[in-house]
């Protein structure tokens, strides 16, 4: 009921004005009374998974929480998972606004916003100050202007810096809307940066005598036969989980819609049934072997079940979460 009163009111606004009003807010409210407004007891639900325990398999999913500003909020939610970013070595500005589009009817979201975010050395300052007991995920990325030859050395950059905050860190080569990024899907540069991350992970794992888990994270655009290629990747670097899906570039099921032709990533319950193909294939392909975290279209109990029984250990949610607030969260784990 509240939620349903806040989301008429920011749905008044532009859309990232009222992200960003509600980031600010999230932020004013933590460690005031006022964060009752959104605190919520969740009944325990915990997973294992990738060598960690979660309190309940739900996590809020990449570039809500770009900077870390607001890790206490979500956590405050019950989120058994919290993942910050994607976060670049250096600061950028992101693409030019305006750049994020709700498709209500559809329950969807265009966003082509770019990895806007204030940097690495600044998330990391405000995963310092917080104080939270879920689970944190830390999803890294190149910055635009680094060619996407050398992009391996902005993930590695990144996951030096943020290792011994990171629960786990996710490693996002599937956003649509850095110029090139989604070809370090592929073949020989998927192998090469994957390589290059692992055994940066057992340097850094020696050094700091903690070992924490990468997760790879994909899009939805991709054929059977290049996620058969992923999958053996993923087991010859020995990953340690991927997630399943980033934003789709596909339009069919939006089609004549209003904002359907804007360019960017579309999340939401449009990719929901593609994104749990795709992680039904993954499952079947791993066999357990490397765990799988469903996101794409997760918008209620039975949507976030869907994705478990096609094989997914954990789930994410972005959209869903826009359009139903914290209430999604306890719909999901109470009834699990
Ligand atoms: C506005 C917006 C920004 C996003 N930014 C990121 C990002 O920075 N990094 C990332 O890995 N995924 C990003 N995503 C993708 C989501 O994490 C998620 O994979 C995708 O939206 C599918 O989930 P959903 O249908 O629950 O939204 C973004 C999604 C949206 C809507």
């Amino acid at each position: 009921m509240l939620y349903r009163l806040a989301r008429a009111g920011f749905f008044q606004l532009d859309a990232e004005k009222a992200h960003d009003l509600a980031i600010e807010n999230f932020k004013r409210f933590t460690g005031t009374p006022l964060d009752l407004l959104y605190r919520q007891q969740l009944p325990e639900r915990p997973v294992e998974c990738m060598g960690l325990t979660f309190r309940n398999p739900v996590g809020l999913a990449a570039g809500l929480d770009k900077n870390g500003e607001c890790i206490e909020a979500f956590d405050a939610m019950g989120f058994g998972f919290v993942e910050v970013g994607t976060v670049t070595p250096r600061a950028q500005p992101g693409n030019d606004k305006p750049r994020l589009f709700r498709l209500v009817d559809a329950e969807g979201i265009i966003n082509r916003m770019g990895f806007n975010n204030q940097g690495v050395d600044h998330l990391v300052e405000n995963v310092k100050k917080a104080n939270f007991s879920c689970v944190l995920g830390i999803n890294i990325g190149k910055n635009k202007d680094t060619p996407i030859e050398k992009g391996a050395e902005d993930y590695l950059v990144c996951m030096e810096k943020v290792y011994p905050y990171a629960g786990y860190i996710a490693v996002n080569i599937s956003s649509p809307n850095t110029p090139d990024l989604r070809s370090l899907q592929y073949g020989s540069a998927l192998n090469e940066l994957l390589s290059e991350l692992k055994q940066k992970q057992l340097a850094l794992a020696e050094e700091f005598q903690k070992y924490v888990p990468l997760a790879l994270k994909i899009a939805p655009d991709l054929s059977d036969d290049e996620i058969a290629q992923i999958c053996d990747s993923l087991l010859k670097h020995n990953i340690d989980g991927v997630i399943a899906t980033n934003t789709t570039l596909d339009r069919s099921i939006v089609e004549g819609m209003k904002h359907a032709n804007e360019v960017g990533g579309l999340s939401g319950r449009p990719i929901q049934s593609r994104s749990t193909e795709v992680v039904r294939l993954l499952s079947q392909l791993l066999k357990d072997r490397i765990p799988v975290i469903g996101v794409g279209g997760v918008d209620s109990y039975v949507a976030a079940k869907e994705k478990m029984m096609a094989g997914a250990q954990l789930v994410q949610v972005y959209s869903g979460f826009i359009y139903h607030g914290p209430k999604l969260v306890r719909d999901i784990v109470k009834n699990l």
